[in-house]
């Protein structure tokens, strides 16, 4: 069950969108209206209240509403925001960041996919400024459901009438429970730095921000898989329909991941895991009264060579590990690769500023037993969709062959 905030604008089709509202709910979603000022001219708050049992969001300055300021709150805990019917205006509002009321600034501050069933005048759906418009939304990210073609409200026969609801609905629940190469397939993903606590107060860490592995989580998800993410400390928003473990220490990555590896078609260790722990974390605060101070350290669990160990002999899970390394690195990822016992290395130089450690960037290259294809600096992202995809396939050639 999906949370889906539903932002109905000021268009004729308005009415539409409450059995929109009843479809969600039909397919088990929960439902939150967002209406502007121009669609309560056309259908009243009511009518969606009794339909979707929530107060309608219709202001952010509305009293009493923003005791956790609604609209960032509400923009973390959904997992779509559908825009039905989604007007020229509003459209204009979207591409060109102009947050002038509760639902522009809710698509400004939400992480989740955005889906948009557009709905006006022929004319207005041709006119260049909305053209403009609906690629800049496209080009970021944006999903549509085309409007149909019929009589139109405003007497014009033509494109631009408000989908039906059956087909927003499809839409919907093909975006939330997306099909693609991974789909059935259970993949766990590690992201960001451990912490091996040396006091209260003090932990060894490192510089890991979880975008890159947060990015194969989003990847894998998108792919069709079932994702679960074991996260180090970070301050990122999890991707929608992933389901998020927190940890903190390398010890306590390594259960959460091994208790989920055996059920899981695909591990991917992207965290970066402290090596060595403080042999002894102190109870109270260390102070400063020595002018030295020697810690000592020991091994943590290798969390990935364990998984290698374990699956001896079967192929499953698929292992995918990370190298990161400052110099050698294709050659340090090979000898990770056979050590570790693992089916892929991804191998990043993190010396460098534009790539690995904390940048929106990275330049990586895939060792596998088969070769290596180095894919050049471009967004985590980008990179997150590539590595999904090798992995799809090395997955596929496995069943192909075990059959
Ligand atoms: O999080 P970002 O800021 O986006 O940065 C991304 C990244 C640089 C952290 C990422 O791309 C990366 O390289 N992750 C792996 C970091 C790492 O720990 O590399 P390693 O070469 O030390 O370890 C090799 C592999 O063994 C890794 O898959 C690691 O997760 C795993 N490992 C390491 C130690 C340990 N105790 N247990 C493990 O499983």
């Amino acid at each position: 069950m999906a949370l889906v905030a539903l932002g109905v604008c000021g268009g004729i089709g308005a009415y539409k969108s409450v059995e929109v509202a009843r479809g969600l709910q039909k397919q088990g979603h929960d439902v939150i209206a967002v209406m502007t000022r121009a669609a309560r001219k056309f259908v009243g708050t009511v009518t969606f209240e009794a339909i979707t049992r929530h107060r309608v969001v219709t202001s952010q300055f509305e009293a009493g509403a923003n005791s956790d300021i609604e609209h960032i709150s509400l923009a973390s805990s959904i997992d779509l925001l559908l825009v039905a019917p989604a007007t020229a205006n509003v459209i204009g509002k979207f591409a060109n960041g102009i947050a002038d009321d509760f639902l522009s600034s809710l698509y400004l501050a939400t992480k989740a996919p955005v889906l948009m069933a557009p709905a006006m005048n022929t004319h207005m759906l041709e006119h260049d400024a909305v053209r403009r418009n609906l690629d800049v939304l496209a080009a970021r990210g944006v999903r549509f459901v085309e409007p149909g073609a019929g009589y139109l409200a405003c007497g014009w026969i033509g494109k631009g009438r408000l989908a039906e609801p059956g087909d927003i609905v499809s839409a919907v629940e093909q975006l939330l429970s997306p099909s693609g190469p991974l789909k059935g397939k259970r993949v766990v993903v590690t992201a960001g730095p451990t912490r091996e606590a040396l006091d209260p107060v003090r932990f060894i860490g490192n510089r890991s921000s979880g975008k890159m592995g947060y990015a194969l989580a989003e990847a894998a998800r998108r792919h069709g898989a079932d994702v679960v993410l074991v996260a180090g400390p970070t301050e990122r928003r999890p991707p929608s329909g992933v389901e998020v473990v927190h940890v903190s220490t390398a010890t306590e990555m390594r259960d959460a991941v091994v208790a989920r590896a055996a059920e899981a078609d695909v591990v991917i260790m992207a965290a970066a895991v402290a090596d060595y722990a403080p042999a002894e974390a102190s109870a109270q605060k260390i102070h400063k009264d020595r002018d030295e101070m020697i810690l000592k350290l020991v091994r943590t669990p290798d969390i990935l060579a364990e998984l290698g160990r374990a699956r001896a002999g079967s192929g499953r899970p698929l292992l995918v590990g990370f190298a990161a390394e400052t110099s050698d690195v294709v050659a340090q990822a090979r000898k990770k690769l056979s050590a570790k016992a693992v089916d892929m290395i991804v191998a990043n130089d993190v010396s460098r500023a534009d790539a690995g450690f904390e940048v929106d960037n990275n330049e990586v290259t895939i060792v596998t037993q088969q070769g290596e294809e180095t894919l050049p600096l471009q967004e985590k992202t980008a990179i997150a969709s590539h590595v999904i995809e090798r992995i799809a396939t090395l997955l596929k050639s496995r069943i192909t062959v075990s059959r």
